[in-house]
C-alpha cells in the first residue's frame, strides 16, 4: 500500500502514558506495556483503535484490570484492533513475548554480540509491543528493565534512573528509568548487557548537573574518550550558538556492533554503531575521527531538533534530519576549518545526493508519498535537507536566522511539527512570505543554472544572465522556477579586488534568483572581469557558466572566496576529463595548462592550509566523472582519463611533491586536530600522485611508509596507495596489515573496502573469495557494506563490468541479505540507481538483473521498493 501527505488524519487515540516491564531473556522476553489511553478531540470519534504491530506474540490483553473477551478484539503478527473500545480515557494492559536473538532486522530488540540493545526508528516499537506507532502520539515512558545479572549487569532506559535493585532469591536484578518528556516511540530505548563506560560530569548554561557517559564492549573504554569529549563540545555549542540547554540528569550512548544506519537519538540514551564511537591512533583514521565528531554532534543536536520538537509524520522526516545535519555541519565548521569542512560537504552532496536526484529514485526533500518509510533516511532528506536550511540563512541573514530558531523551538517545544511550522516562526520574524522558498521542499531534481557574462568597456558595466531549469523527476514531469541565493563577486583578471556593486546584490554579497531568467548588472568596472558565483556554494545546483580554462584559473588564484577557488580547479580539471573519457578533443596546452596552475598553486598556498591544497589537488572521482557525462557513460574510458590526467599531473610536479611527502612527515605524537590531520591529508595525497605518475618510486615510498606508519591513518592511506600497484608488494601488505589486525573488525573492515575498490579486473573474484574470509559475516551490516556496498558503490569500473557480472552479484548478495535484513538489502540495491545512464551493454544487463530481482517471490517491502522504482520510465 502506499501512504499518502495528503491522507493524515490526527490519531483517533492519544497515549498519554506509558509503562513497560521488559523482562529480558535472549529467545522469549516478556513484555508488559501498559497504556494510559483516551480519545482524541480532533481524532475521528467513532474509529476503532487500531494499533500496529510487526512480530509480537499476544499473550494476554485486559482493559481497565479486566481480560477482553476474545470476541471483542482481533490480533494478528500486524496489529491489534478492538472495534468498540470505550469514549473515555482507559488503561490497556498487553503481554507479549519476542525473540531478541532471532530478529536479525536489527529493528526493535534484538541482540548485538550478546547485549541486548533496541532501534525503533521508523516503526521498529511495534515489534516489541502492539502500540500506536506514529510519531504524533507521545506519551510519557516509565520503563522497568529486568535480566540476568551476568547476561546484563548493566540496565538502561530514556530519561533519569528511579530505581534499581536485585531480586530476591534469583540471580535477576532490575532498573526502573522514568522519562518526564512525552515522546513518541520511535525516541524508545533500552539497553541491557556486559558493558565498560567513560564518563564525566556536566554542568549546563543554567546549572543543571548532568552525568554523561560513553558504554562500550568492556577493555575499549581509552577507545570512547574522543567521542566523550566531542559530546561535551557538542552541548556547549549548542548552547552558545543556538541557545539550548540538556534537560535530563543523565546523558548515556552506547556503541553496539550491528547497527543499520550511523546512530540513533533515542531520548536521554542514544545508541551508536561502534563505527562512530570507538577511536584510537592505531585503529582510527583522521576521517574516522571527523565523522565520530560529526556524528555525536548530530545525535545530541536532536535532543531540541528532533526530540524537544519532532515530527507530526514520516513526511516531515527533513524538519528533524535536514535541520539536524545543518546543525552537525555548523559545530564541525566552528571546530574545524570552515572552507575545509564546507568543501568535504559539497563532495558528499554531489555525490551522493546529486546522483540520486538524478536517479529514478529521485524524490522531494518533502516526500508526498512512500510505500516504505525506511527507505527514505536518503540524500535527498538528509544532504539536501541540510541546504534548504542553510539557503533560508542565508536569504535572511544570521541574526534573523537565530530569531526564527528561537520562535521555532518555543513555540513547537512538546509538539509534533510539520515544515509550515518551521517556516512559519521565520516568516514571522522577518516579515517576508516564504511561499516561493517552500518549492525546495516540493520539487525534486537539482536546478540547473545557466549563466553568461557580457563586459561593455565603454560603459564599464558588466551584466550577468541567468537562467534556471530543474529536470523532470518521476511524477513531476514540469517544474516551475525555483528561488535561489546566489553568492557572488567580480574578480579582476589580474586578482585585484574590485569595489563595484550592483542594487540587485544584497550588503552580503548575495542575489536572488527567482524567475526563469534574470539579469543583473554591476556599475563601475574598470576592467573584464571574472565572475565568482555560488561562492561557498550558495545553493545547491548545477551550474553552467562560459568561463574559459584560463579564466577559472584565475579564481583558483586569486578568489576571495576559498570554496570557489577549489571548484575552479575542479571544473577545468571535470572538462578535461570529460573530453578524455568521451574522444573529444583535448590539446597538450589544455593539460599543461592545468597542470602549471596548480603547480603555481602547489608552490605559493598548498602549505599555508594543506588540507585545503590536499583538495586541490584531488581530481573528481571516476562516478562524478560519469555524472557530469550522464549518458552512454562508459567507465573503462573514465577510468583510463582519469589515470592519464592523475599521470601528467604527477609527473609534472613529481619533484615538489616528493618535497612535501618528506616534509610533511609526522613526527610528533598523533593528534586528530584538523590542522595535523591537513597535513597528513596533502602528505598522502602527494604520495598517491607520485604513485600514479611513477610506479617505482612510489612503491618504494608507499612501503615505506606503510612499515614505519605511527598512526592508522597513513598506515591506511600508503596500503591504499599500493593497492593501485598490482604485485608482490601490494599482496604482502595486504596479508600483513590482516594479520596485524585479525581482532579488530573495524579495522578489517578498512581492508575489505580498499580491496573492493581496487580498480582492476579480478576485483569481483577477490571479493567473493574474501565473502568466505572467516572476519566476514553476511548478519553484520559494517562488514557487508564494507565489502558489498564498497564493491558497488565506490568501485563504478568494476562494479558495471561490460559483462554484468558485478551486477549479477551484486543481486545476489541483496537476496541474500533481504531474508535476514530488509533495510539492508534495500540500501545496497540502491548501487543501480545509475543503471540508465551507463551505455547500451550495460545498461541492457543491469536491467535484466533488476527484472530478475524483482520477480524474485518473497522479497521484502523495502527491496520491491526500491527495484521497483528503479526499474520505472517517468
Ligand atoms: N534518526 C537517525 C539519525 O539520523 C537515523 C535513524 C534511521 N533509522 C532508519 N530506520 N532508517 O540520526
Ligand atoms: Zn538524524
Amino acid at each position: 500500500p502506499v501512504i499518502r501527505l495528503e491522507d493524515y488524519q490526527p490519531s483517533p487515540f492519544v497515549i498519554e502514558r506509558v509503562e513497560l516491564d521488559v523482562r529480558l531473556h535472549p529467545t522469549t522476553t516478556r513484555v508488559t506495556a501498559t497504556l494510559a489511553l483516551k480519545p482524541n478531540p480532533k481524532g475521528r470519534p467513532d474509529a476503532p483503535l487500531v494499533l500496529d504491530g510487526d512480530e509480537v506474540n499476544l499473550k494476554g490483553l485486559s482493559l481497565d484490570g479486566r481480560a477482553i473477551p476474545a470476541a471483542e478484539f482481533e490480533a494478528s503478527a500486524q496489529g491489534l484492533t478492538i472495534a468498540q473500545p470505550p469514549r473515555r480515557p482507559f488503561t490497556l494492559t498487553i503481554e507479549t513475548e519476542i525473540d531478541p536473538t532471532a530478529n536479525t532486522q536489527l529493528m526493535g530488540l534484538y541482540r548485538s554480540s550478546g547485549n541486548y540493545c533496541t532501534q525503533c526508528e521508523a516503526e521498529g516499537f511495534r515489534r516489541i509491543t502492539y502500540f500506536l506507532d506514529r510519531p504524533d502520539v507521545m506519551a510519557v515512558y516509565t520503563t522497568r528493565i529486568e535480566a540476568d545479572r551476568d547476561e546484563a549487569p548493566v540496565l538502561l532506559g530514556n530519561g533519569n534512573p528511579v530505581e534499581a535493585g536485585n531480586i530476591a532469591g534469583t540471580n535477576r536484578h532490575y532498573a526502573v528509568w522514568h522519562d518526564p518528556h512525552p515522546k513518541p516511540a520511535y525516541l524508545f530505548a533500552l539497553v541491557g548487557g556486559r558493558l565498560g563506560k567513560v564518563g564525566k560530569d556536566f554542568t549546563t548554561m543554567s546549572g543543571r548537573k548532568v552525568k554523561l557517559a560513553v558504554y562500550v564492549e568492556p577493555g575499549k573504554e581509552e577507545r570512547a574518550a574522543y567521542a566523550l569529549d566531542a559530546l561535551e563540545r557538542s552541548m556547549r555549542w549548542d548552547e552558545r550558538v543556538f541557545g539550548r540547554e540538556y534537560d535530563l540528569d543523565e546523558f548515556n550512548i552506547v556503541a553496539v556492533s550491528d547497527f543499520n544506519m550511523g546512530a540513533m537519538e533515542n531520548k536521554g540514551l542514544n545508541i551508536f554503531n561502534d563505527k562512530y564511537v570507538l577511536a584510537s591512533p592505531e585503529t582510527a583514521t583522521d576521517m574516522d575521527y571527523a565523522n565520530i565528531e560529526a556524528i555525536i554532534a548530530h545525535e545530541y543536536f536532536h535532543n531540541w531538533s528532533g526530540n524537544r520538537v519532532t515530527c507530526r509524520d514520516w513526511f516531515q522526516l527533513c524538519l528533524k534530519e535536514g535541520l539536524t545535519v545543518f546543525r552537525d555541519q555548523e559545530f564541525s565548521s566552528d571546530e574545524r576549518s570552515r572552507p575545509v569542512h564546507r568543501i568535504a560537504e559539497v563532495k558528499t552532496l554531489r555525490a551522493r545526493q546529486f546522483s540520486e536526484d538524478a536517479s529514478p529514485l529521485a524524490h522531494p526533500v518533502r516526500p508526498t508519498q512512500y510505500r516504505e518509510i525506511n527507505n527514505f533516511y536518503t540524500a535527498t532528506v538528509y544532504e539536501k535537507g541540510a541546504e534548504i536550511v542553510r539557503m533560508l540563512k542565508t536569504i535572511i541573514g544570521e541574526a534573523d536566522f537565530r530569531r526564527g530558531m528561537d520562535l521555532y523551538f518555543d513555540r513547537c517545544d512538546g509538539t509534533a511539527a510539520t515544515v509550515e511550522d518551521f517556516l512559519q516562526a521565520f516568516s514571522e520574524v522577518t516579515g517576508r512570505d516564504l511561499s516561493h522558498f517552500s518549492h525546495w521542499y516540493a520539487q525534486a531534481g537539482t536546478p540547473r543554472v545557466t549563466i553568461k557574462g557580457t563586459y561593455d568597456e565603454a560603459a564599464q558595466t558588466y551584466r550577468l544572465d541567468f537562467t534556471q531549469a530543474t529536470p523532470a523527476t518521476p511524477g513531476q514531469p514540469n517544474k516551475e522556477p525555483m528561488a535561489i541565493p546566489v553568492a557572488l563577486g567580480l574578480v579582476a583578471q589580474d586578482g585585484r579586488p574590485l569595489a563595484t556593486s550592483s542594487d540587485r546584490v544584497n550588503a552580503q554579497g548575495v542575489f536572488i534568483l527567482d524567475k526563469a531568467s534574470d539579469s543583473l548588472t554591476f556599475t563601475n568596472v574598470p576592467s573584464h572581469p571574472v565572475p565568482s558565483v555560488f561562492r561557498g556554494f550558495s545553493a545547491p545546483v548545477k551550474t553552467s557558466l562560459d568561463l574559459s580554462n584560463t579564466e577559472l584559473l584565475v579564481l583558483l588564484r586569486h578568489d576571495s572566496d576559498a570554496f570557489n577557488r577549489w571548484q575552479a580547479a575542479q571544473t577545468v580539471a571535470m572538462r578535461l576529463l570529460v573530453a578524455l573519457s568521451t574522444g573529444a578533443a583535448v590539446t597538450d596546452a589544455d593539460i599543461t595548462g592545468l597542470s602549471a596552475a596548480l603547480e603555481m598553486f602547489i608552490e605559493d598556498d598548498a602549505m599555508r592550509d594543506p588540507a585545503f591544497a590536499a583538495l586541490v589537488l584531488t581530481l573528481p572521482s571516476e562516478a562524478d566523472i560519469a555524472q557530469e557525462i550522464a549518458a552512454d557513460v562508459d567507465p573503462d574510458a573514465i577510468h583510463k582519463a582519469r589515470t592519464e590526467l592523475k599521470r601528467r599531473i604527477g609527473s609534472a610536479n613529481i619533484g615538489q611533491l616528493w618535497e612535501f611527502h618528506q616534509l610533511l612527515a609526522d613526527l610528533g605524537p598523533y593528534s586528530p586536530d584538523a590542522a595535523s590531520a591537513g597535513r597528513r591529508a596533502l602528505r598522502n595525497v602527494a604520495l598517491d600522485l607520485i604513485a600514479g605518475a611513477d610506479k617505482r618510486l612510489g612503491e618504494r615510498l608507499a612501503r615505506e611508509q606503510f612499515d614505519t606508519a605511527g598512526n592508522m591513518t597513513d598506515r591506511l592511506a600508503s596500503l591504499s596507495v599500493l593497492t593501485t600497484l598490482p604485485g608482490a608488494a601490494r599482496e604482502g601488505a595486504l596479508t600483513q596489515f590482516s594479520e596485524r589486525y585479525r581482532d579488530e573488525p573495524l579495522v578489517l573492515d578498512k581492508w575489505f573496502a580498499l580491496q573492493a575498490t581496487i580498480l582492476e579486473e579480478g576485483t569481483l573474484e577477490r571479493v567473493k573469495g574474501l565473502m568466505n574470509h572467516p572476519a566476514f559475516s553476511i548478519n553484520n551490516p559494517n562488514r557487508v557494506r564494507s565489502l558489498v556496498g564498497s564493491f558497488a558503490m565506490a568501485n563504478q569500473m568494476q562494479f558495471n563490468r561490460a559483462d554484468g557480472a558485478g551486477y549479477a552479484f551484486l543481486a545476489e548478495i541483496v537476496l541474500r541479505a533481504d531474508e535476514l535484513n530488509p533495510q539492508l538489502a534495500a540500501r545496497l540495491l540502491t548501487a543501480f540507481s545509475a543503471w540508465r545512464m551507463m551505455e547500451e551493454t550495460r545498461r541492457k544487463h543491469a536491467q535484466q538483473t533488476l527484472q530478475a530481482i524483482a520477480e524474485h517471490p518473497n522479497l521484502s517491502r523495502d527491496v520491491s521498493d526500491i527495484v521497483n522504482r528503479s526499474l520505472e520510465t517517468k
